[in-house]
Order: structure tokens, then sequence, then C-alpha cells
């Protein structure tokens, strides 16, 4: 079995001064597994990585961080061929929370450590906790070796300052809303200015921006899939990407997207969809 021929980006910030000389390398496409129930997971998951994928996006709030961990497991490839992302779960901000939702985690995973271990949402104040509090128990949790990289979901400029400003660590990536429709220029020049890895979540705009008749257009002038062609814009653009799907066919399509390349004016008009289009919650008005 082979992986996809996806790039791999190092990882900066937010990993352990004490780990290895090789910084993590985060594979640029991945599989996200938002709403995969627990009994889909595992054929899910299994399918995508023997179709090549090694990146697997999973979270505590999912609930599917067991099936994820059958296919893991069924799979048999080695831990250092994976790179297993979770996240942690709003109501598990205080520090002994985070630890022990930790350790379920692993549990659930079947690992010993998680490649990179992401805030879910800025709960700028959950029960009494900060979200500078948060990042000290995040940098406690890197310490601790479980996690390779820490770095935070669906955060403000704002927030990214306060955290960093009061500890002097920078996450390793920030996963944002991020598709045609949502192109967050403003957020990508601060995440460029620290170092931050920019992570896309509902990169297809949860399906929404494949009718967009410039996609579909595009598409057909390739000869490829609208999904194709958005993930490819992702990939050119430098950004980490993690498209879900449940179904074999299209994870297989969705990961077959290094045998061609958007020409500069396509990447272009691409760009040109932006309208500030979210298909998700707000960061300032998420549902805790
Ligand atoms: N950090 C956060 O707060 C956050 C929030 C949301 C998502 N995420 C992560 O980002 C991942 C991706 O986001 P998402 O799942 O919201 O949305 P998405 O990947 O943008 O879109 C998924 C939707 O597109 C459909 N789809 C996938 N491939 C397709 C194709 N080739 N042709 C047509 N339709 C296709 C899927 O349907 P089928 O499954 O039926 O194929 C599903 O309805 C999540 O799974 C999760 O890991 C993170």
């Amino acid at each position: 079995m082979t992986g996809l021929p996806a790039d791999l980006i190092p990882l900066t910030h937010g990993i352990s001064p004490a780990g290895p000389s090789t910084p993590p390398m985060i594979p640029q496409l991945g599989l996200g597994t938002y709403k995969v129930v627990d009994d889909d997971a595992e054929h899910v998951v299994l399918a995508a990585l023997e179709l090549g994928y090694r990146h697997i996006d999973t979270a505590q709030m999912y609930g599917n961080e067991a099936g994820v961990g059958r296919a893991l497991a069924a799979s048999r490839l080695q831990r250092e061929e994976l790179f297993v992302t979770s996240k942690l779960d709003n109501p598990n901000h205080r520090r002994d929370d985070a630890l022990r939702s930790l350790d379920a985690t692993l549990d659930a995973l079947g690992l010993d450590f998680l490649d990179l271990f992401l805030v879910h949402w800025p709960l700028a104040m959950s029960a009494g906790i900060d979200l500078v509090d948060t990042w000290r128990t995040m940098i406690k949790i890197l310490d601790s070796g479980r996690v390779r990289a820490i770095g935070v979901s669906n955060y403000t400029a704002e927030h990214l300052h306060r955290i960093t400003e009061a500890t002097g660590v920078v996450p390793a990536v920030n996963q944002v809303e991020l598709h045609p429709w949502l192109t967050q220029e403003s957020l990508r020049s601060i995440h460029e200015r620290l170092g931050i890895v920019t992570q896309s979540w509902s990169p297809l705009g949860r399906g929404q921006v494949l009718q967009d008749p410039v996609v579909v257009q595009i598409a057909q002038d390739l000869k490829v899939s609208p999904a194709q062609v958005v993930i490819r814009w992702h990939l050119q653009k430098g950004f980490v990407v993690i498209p879900k799907s449940v179904h074999s066919d299209r994870i297989r399509t969705n990961g077959d997207v290094f045998g061609f390349t958007l020409s500069q004016e396509q990447v272009a008009a691409i760009d040109a969809l932006d309208r500030g289009q979210r298909t998700g919650s707000h960061p300032d008005r998420v549902q805790v």
C-alpha cells in the first residue's frame, strides 16, 4: 500500500522543543470525518487508508474516534506512516477534563500519541476558563509527549494574538472554514506572518460550492469533477485540506488530484468567488 502523492508540510510551531530534530510533517490532503457515525467510521476510514490517505481528521465531538481507531488497526499501517488529528471538545477545557479526555481519545483511537491535537472552538469563557488557560493546558499536554503538535481551530486574529502574546507559543495550525466562497484572506495573512499552517474545514463548502458555475466550467474544461477542481485549488493555494465523504468512489476521486494542474487564471477565477459565505457556525456564535 502506498500513500497519495500529497505534499508533506512541516509544522514549525506548537511542537516540542525537546522533540526529534525533524519537525512533524502533515500530509496536505487528508480525510475529514465530521458526521461519519462511529458504525460507519471503520469502513469509511479503512477505505481511505487503502486508497492511500494517511491523514485522518477526527474530534472528540464527532463520537467516532473508536471507529477511526478500528480502521487504523485494521489497516496494519505502521504508526509513523499515519497522521492523526483529534480536537478537544468544548466541555473539556478545564485542565483535569482536558487531560482525562485526551486519555479517552488515545484509548479510543488505540494510539500512544496524536500527531496533532487542536482546541476545537475558541471558547473565550467556559465555566471560568479563559482561552489562554486552555492554551496553557495544551502546552502542558505537548510537554507530556502524548501529542506531537498542538494547534487551534476556529480562532480569529484576536484569539491568535491573545494566546500567542500570553504564552509565546504559536499554534502549529489553525483549522478554519475555508473554501472558494470563504477564502479567509485577512486571517491567512496573519497565519503567514506568524508561521501558522492554514487548514481548510468544509473545503467543499459541504458540497454547495460544487454547483458554482465557475467551478463547474473549469471542471468541464479539465475533464475532472467539480470536487477535484476545488481540492486542487486548496492544494495549489498551500492549504491543508480534509474533504469528507462516506462514499469510497468519492474518497478515491477526491484523492486523485495530482495528475492535473489549475492554470493561474483558473486559480484567480476561483479566488474571485469569495463572498464571505459560511456554511458552518461563526467562531463567535458557536453553540456550546
Ligand atoms: N474544526 C471544525 O470546527 C470543523 C468543522 C467542520 C468540519 N471540520 C472537518 O473538516 C472536514 C470536512 O468538512 P465537512 O465534512 O463539513 O464538509 P466538506 O468536506 O466540505 O463536504 C462534505 C460534503 O460533500 C460531499 N462530497 C464529498 N465529496 C464529494 C464529491 N466528490 N462529489 C460530491 N459531493 C461530495 C459529502 O457527501 P458524502 O459524504 O455523501 O459523499 C458531504 O456532504 C470534516 O469532515 C471535519 O473533519 C472541522
